[in-house]
């Protein structure tokens, strides 16, 4: 059953789909994600912290298009910045000294970055940094731990990995966070092959028992190139990211998402003496220099550099896990759900009960999300647009959503209380 409310949405999917498989050009903004017919599929505008989707309906908007988003849509300092840039051109046919600047800013904010090459999407920083890690080090095996995009190199060791050649996935092998033993025996199991291990320095966990300083000793030792892949810490934990937070150094860093608030562009960055080896491989793209999206990083990390922006990310990250953790606790839901990760990027993780499965359940705390005005998917990603009295609303809202929650898991009448299937497991990437 269809509602009425998600009409717009639910029909344009068939039509979307005529012509666009899965109807989206995102795995996580498709309909694997979003239960059709009680979800949002597509969105017409957004604004700070909101979202209206074509239907009309307007949403607090916590996913932040995958966290792409940190000060707001239509940031108006980024959008006057864009304005100025398109006067003088969007493109050239020999770079721009914009380049120049915006790496300046980055050189100036992230603690390793010593050079810097852009790119659009972070599986483009990823890509490079793993080929430069190959040819500076001569070997081939990559040792990976969290997502890092959808080329063949790291997709390949994914249960999503059909269309990739089984000798790219054999070089590529797993590894668990705060799990120092695993990343040895890939080091004992490839004498010497072991071009890089790259990895989220955060994401669910918080890293423990030195993990991150005992994998940089590690790969000291052994000669491999240590990638911390920051496309979602990077600007968000701290203004020069999770190594700056933790105080531990890679030899390169991959950066993406909130560089440009929402504009398309990437970025590998790093020590001079590995980033030297770029004139020798081939990394290279038409759009590589595209200049609105330079002209709003170059906004963006302006802000960064007069601290403008990670206070007011903590702040409202740390303002909503407390009103959804009280939530919570007012409804005796703690066993339910667990937040976890940064402040600035939590998650939420669903647990089984007695009386549901961990996926009827968020598929139940969506449905209701949905209804009452709250855009989220698998994780809190604020902004600096998430005021005050907006974290209040939200809690006010899921004050009211758990307490429908706890009733209909106590009644046993969870599943009867959906209004369409479940969320289907998806294949795992953290
Ligand atoms: C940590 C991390 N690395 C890499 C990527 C890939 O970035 P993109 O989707 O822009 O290619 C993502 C995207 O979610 C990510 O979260």
């Amino acid at each position: 059953m269809n509602n009425p409310r998600y009409e717009e949405s639910t029909n344009f999917l068939k039509l979307a789909e005529k012509l666009i498989p899965l109807g989206s050009q995102t795995f996580s903004k498709s309909r694997t994600q979003y239960p059709v017919g009680i979800s949002p599929l597509y969105v017409d505008r957004a604004k700070g912290c909101c979202t209206w989707d074509i239907d009309g309906n307007k949403y607090i908007d916590l996913v932040s298009s995958l966290a792409s988003i940190t000060l707001g849509y239509q940031n108006r300092q980024v959008n006057r910045a864009i304005r100025k840039q398109l006067k003088t051109g969007t493109i050239f046919s020999l770079p721009g000294k914009l380049e120049f600047e915006v790496a300046e800013k980055i050189v100036n904010l992230v603690p390793s970055a010593e050079q810097v090459r852009f790119g659009k999407n972070g599986t483009d920083a990823t890509s490079a940094a793993i080929r430069l890690a190959r040819a500076v080090t001569g070997r081939q095996v990559i040792a990976v731990c969290g997502y890092h995009g959808w080329q063949d190199w790291y997709i390949g060791s994914t249960s999503r990995n059909k269309g990739v050649p089984g000798v790219v996935s054999d070089l590529t092998k797993s590894f668990g966070f705060n799990n120092l033993e695993s990343v040895k025996e890939i080091f004992e199991q490839n004498p010497g092959n072991v071009a890089a291990v790259i990895l989220e320095p955060m994401n669910l966990s918080w890293p423990e028992a030195n993990f991150l300083e005992e994998v940089r000793a590690l790969c000291t030792k052994q000669g491999s190139v240590l990638i911390f892949d920051e496309t979602i810490t990077g600007f968000r934990f701290s203004k020069g990211g999770a190594q700056e937070l933790f105080g531990v150094l890679p030899d390169l860093t991959t950066l993406g998402k909130g560089i440009a608030n929402g504009f398309p562009l990437s970025a590998v960055v790093g020590k001079r003496e590995i980033m030297t080896e770029m004139n020798e491989i081939f990394f290279s793209g038409t759009f590589g220099g595209e200049l609105l999206s330079l002209a709003a990083a170059n906004e963006v990390l302006a802000q960064h550099l007069e601290n403008k922006v990670v206070p007011k990310l903590y702040e409202a990250g740390e303002s909503l896990s407390n009103v959804t953790q009280e939530a919570l606790e007012n409804n005796h839901l703690s066993e339910v759900l667990e937040l976890s990760g940064h402040p600035t990027w939590r998650f939420l993780n669903w647990k089984d009960h007695e009386s549901a499965s961990a996926l009827e359940i968020k598929t139940y705390f969506m449905q209701e999300c949905f209804k009452e005005g709250i855009l989220v998917l698998g994780a809190h990603n604020v902004t600096t647009a998430h005021s005050r009295n907006i974290i209040e609303r939200i809690g006010h809202k899921y004050s009211q959503i758990f307490f429908r929650l706890s009733q209909s898991l106590e009644n046993n009448a969870l599943k009867s209380r959906l209004e369409v299937a479940p969320l289907q497991p998806l294949f795992k990437v953290r």
